[in-house]
């Protein structure tokens, strides 16, 4: 009930209305300040997400994305799940045809291996492949930049999830794409112009150019997977997402959504979003993670006596170990508290008016979830600014205090938050404990690093190549 629905072409129609003096207002002020700006709340009150904890989402929902950025309709040929603005039951048709594809192709059992489930298996695998590699890299340079060595991992996961494929560090297909990940959060991440004036999107323009030739890359990478996969399709062997995709295809749809009309395109372009949303964020996240163990070196310790305490060296890390394991799942919520590296959520829009803490927001009001803000407001959070895993922990520092770890915001709000959380969360605890069993990370002494983040949709330190990587039990074990 009362979900927006118009079309993107009769919002572009009716350009007065789209643009009216609250949404410009509101973009540019979210443009031209950083964010958690203090001047924010003051300038513009319907972005005051401080008040916007998750107990408030309720006051925003039901949100649809009726009222997203322009350039969002480059994305997926406008058929992205996440950055189109479908809404109502087809939108809800395909999050649901998401969540169970994801569901059966990473917590469902592994059929070959003794893992707990298909996730644990690939990050397992590649987690053992990234230390073996860094060590290499490290005896061939001397220092690291971690991150490319991260995308490739973090992607081979969600690649083998998706497509059933893995692929090698070096192969440039693969970089490039993961490469285009990078630009692609920086136009999608920081707004475009045209999103603002709309005469611009009838010139020329380089930045717009650019923003297309990401997507028709993307696509086309992805699309000829999709087109092996209708090559070899079987029915009686479902491999991994793109085949359950077009299985759903080849019956018309079934189950409780059997009466939303879905034509093809919807349906296999979910996994260009899979995809696409599944290796930069988690990579991401590893990559501040690694940084912070590196520049707090008695957190580091602390992590590996607790992962030498509860796991030892016999055995790797498993998705059972979580929960067992209270200093370093406190060390991953404050990662994403302190690091806020989404600052962003994807634009929301509302679907009724709405009245919060005294505000007014209209309906078809775009609104930008500033989790940043959240994360870093002192009215929830002692000297914010400060890297401390304890604030997570109990008085007595022996269990995660579950109530403070909800506060924090990384994946969204309301019925749009983020359909991969748990696998996001699985793989970077594993990811995570299986490298810090092994390896101890630092930074090459007296070098100065730069950890400001750089904005886009996910943000990123500086490049750094002054990462030092050492083995923690020389003997190679035999695991
Ligand atoms: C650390 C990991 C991750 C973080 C921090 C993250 C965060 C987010 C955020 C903030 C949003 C926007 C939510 C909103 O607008 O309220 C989002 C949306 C989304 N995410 Fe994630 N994400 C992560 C991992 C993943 C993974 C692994 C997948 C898939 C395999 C995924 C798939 C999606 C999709 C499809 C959407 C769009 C949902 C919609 O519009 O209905 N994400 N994510």
């Amino acid at each position: 009930a009362g979900i927006g629905t118009r079309s993107r072409g009769e919002s572009s129609s009716v350009s007065s209305t789209f643009f009216s003096c609250h949404l410009v207002l509101l973009c540019l002020v979210l443009l031209l300040l950083p964010p958690g700006s203090p001047q924010l709340s003051n300038l513009y009150p319907h972005c005051t997400t401080g008040y916007l904890s998750p107990c408030t989402t309720g006051y925003l929902s039901p949100s649809s994305r009726d009222k997203s950025p322009w350039h969002f309709h480059y994305i997926s040929n406008g058929q992205s799940l996440a950055f189109s603005p479908d809404s109502g039951e087809v939108w809800r048709a395909r999050r649901r045809l998401a969540q169970s594809a994801l569901k059966s192709f990473s917590i469902a059992p592994s059929p070959t291996s003794s893992c707990s489930c298909l996730l644990e298996e690939h990050v397992s695998k590649e987690a053992e492949y990234l230390v073996t590699k860094f060590l290499q890299v490290m005896e061939e340079h001397k220092s690291i930049d971690l991150n490319q060595y991260l995308l490739v991992s973090v992607a081979n996961v969600i690649c083998a999830i998706c497509f059933g494929k893995r692929y090698e560090h070096e192969d440039q297909e693969l970089l490039r794409v993961v490469d285009l990940g990078k630009e692609f959060g920086e136009v999608a991440g920081g707004g475009h112009p045209t999103d603002f004036i709309p005469p611009l999107r009838y010139l020329p323009n380089r930045t717009l150019e650019a923003f297309k030739d990401i997507n028709r890359c993307f696509n086309a990478f992805v699309q000829k997977i999709v087109q092996d996969h209708y090559s070899t399709f079987d029915k009686g062997h479902i491999r991994d997402i793109t085949d359950s995709l077009i299985q759903h295809c080849q019956e018309n749809g079934a189950g409780e959504d059997a009466h939303v009309k879905l034509s093809d395109e919807k349906i296999i372009n979910i996994v260009n979003d899979l995809f696409g949303a599944g290796f930069d964020t988690v990579a991401t996240a590893l990559s501040w993670s690694l940084m912070y163990v590196a520049l707090y070196p008695d957190i580091q310790k602390k992590i590996h006596e607790e992962l030498d305490r509860t796991i030892g060296r016999e055995r790797r890390p498993r998705l059972s170990d979580r929960g067992t394991l209270p200093y370093t799942e406190a060390f991953i919520l404050e990662m994403f508290r302190h690091s806020s590296f989404l600052p962003f959520t994807i634009p929301h829009s509302t679907t009724k008016a709405t009245a919060l803490n005294g505000y007014y927001i209209p309906k078809d009001t775009c609104v930008f979830i500033n989790q940043w803000q959240v994360n870093h407001d002192e009215a929830l959070w002692k000297e914010p600014s400060a890297f401390r895993p304890e604030r997570f922990l109990s008085a007595s520092g022996t269990e995660l205090n579950r109530a403070e770890g909800e506060k924090v915001l990384a994946f969204g709000l309301g019925r749009r938050r983020c359909p991969g959380e748990t696998i996001g969360r699985w793989e970077i605890f594993l990811f995570l404990t299986t490298l810090l069993q092994q390896l101890h990370f630092s930074l090459r002494p007296g070098e100065p690093v730069d950890i400001t983040p750089q904005y886009g949709l996910t943000m990123k330190y500086k490049k750094c190549e002054a990462f030092q990587i050492r083995q923690r039990f020389p003997e190679k074990s035999s695991l």
